[in-house]
């Protein structure tokens, strides 16, 4: 089938309320500093969810914006996608809690577990639904309260990650919009270096679970860093093979936000000057799934993403898996 098939018509996204500085840390007594973490990871705040704030209470927030810019109501959605690593609950999906709150009557409504690539997973997996012919209008939403699964005790991980939520609506393509091309892949051989090993089925919740913290996220970061330097590098050919296009080509780059020094490498091997680059990983640290779409709607308000331009999106998360898409707006 020939793309592009989906088109993104609107974007939005929410955070929670509080906002967490790196100078906070001392006063819950995380061993810290603000110079270690901005100079390790470019991160200078985060958002943490707080009483009456959910998975599902940001992500219907972020849904109704996007719906309201692409001018679709919800009883028009045919899917909701929801890419997260942190749902509410482990049983039903966040998705249908999302469905619910929307009244998206006539929506299937489904969770995509690919940690930070939940994002272009889920674009892919929507156009993928659209090219069949099974949907017209997809909401795909990245979000995450990593801030409830972190272990608030363990300072290689709790000053990375933040919370919040963001939502695209695809439409069916007009005009040549859309997506040009998509690439993904995962390698689950190196799935110990970034995992909660405890608090699934096969490791159930037990006392001395909650007070070793194995059900938090626990992370080799030296790892990951390499792996996603690597990877990321990869799905950035990749896309621009897809899509037969060069870096001068691309108008924006938007990677996932984990740590500035990872957005620079891929930035590096794209050959993208950083000016070119959306980067707001020092306002809300690591979101997973949600950084990209978070940033995407940020950048789209800001007008550094207008009609007729050309974006390249590109993830890596736990798993491992990663992926790209280039899209022309
Ligand atoms: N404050 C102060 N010191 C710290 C902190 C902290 N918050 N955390 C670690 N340190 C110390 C360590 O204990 C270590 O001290 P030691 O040398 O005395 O043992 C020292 O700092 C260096 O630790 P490293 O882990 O080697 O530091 P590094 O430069 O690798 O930075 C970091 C760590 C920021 C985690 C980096 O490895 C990284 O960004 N990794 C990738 C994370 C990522 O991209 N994740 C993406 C996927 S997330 C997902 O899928 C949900």
């Amino acid at each position: 089938m020939k793309r592009p098939i989906a088109m993104i018509a609107g974007t939005g996204h929410a955070v929670p309320r509080k906002c967490l500085t790196n100078h906070d840390f001392a006063s819950i007594g995380v061993e810290t500093s603000d110079e270690w973490i901005v100079e390790r990871t470019g991160i200078r705040q985060r958002y943490i969810a707080g009483d009456g704030e959910s998975l599902t209470s940001l992500s219907a927030d972020a849904a109704r914006i996007a719906m309201k810019a692409a001018g679709v109501t919800a009883p028009e959605l045919d899917v909701i996608i929801l890419g997260t690593a942190s749902p509410d609950r482990l049983l039903p999906a966040t998705a249908v809690e999302v469905q619910a709150a929307l009244g998206a009557t006539r929506a299937a409504a489904f969770d995509l577990s690919a940690a930070c690539s939940g994002w272009v997973y889920g674009m892919q997996v929507a156009e993928g639904l659209m090219a069949m012919g099974n949907a017209e209008t997809v909401l795909v939403i990245g979000a995450e309260t990593l801030s409830r699964i972190v272990n608030w005790k363990d300072r290689n991980t709790c000053v990375l990650f933040g919370d919040g939520a963001g939502a695209t609506v695809l439409k069916r393509s007009t005009k040549g919009r859309g997506i040009l091309s998509a690439f993904m892949r995962s390698d689950g051989t190196l799935a110990d270096l970034l995992q909660r090993s405890a608090g699934g089925s096969l490791r159930p919740v037990t006392p001395e679970i909650i007070e070793d913290g194995s059900n938090c996220i626990s992370m080799q970061g030296r790892e990951v860093f390499k792996n996603a330097v690597r990877s990321m590098a990869e799905a950035c050919d990749r896309a621009l093979d897809g899509a037969k296009l060069s870096a001068a080509d691309i108008d924006l780059l938007i990677p996932h936000q984990a740590n500035i020094r990872i957005i620079e490498a891929t930035a590096k091997h794209a050959g993208m000057p950083l000016e070119k680059v959306y980067v707001n990983v020092d306002r809300y640290g690591n979101t997973s799934a949600a950084s990209i779409p978070i940033a995407l709607d940020e950048a789209m308000r800001a007008g550094r993403v207008k009609e007729g331009m050309t974006v390249m999106f590109v993830a890596f998360g736990a798993g491992f898996t990663w992926g790209s898409i280039v899209v022309k707006f």
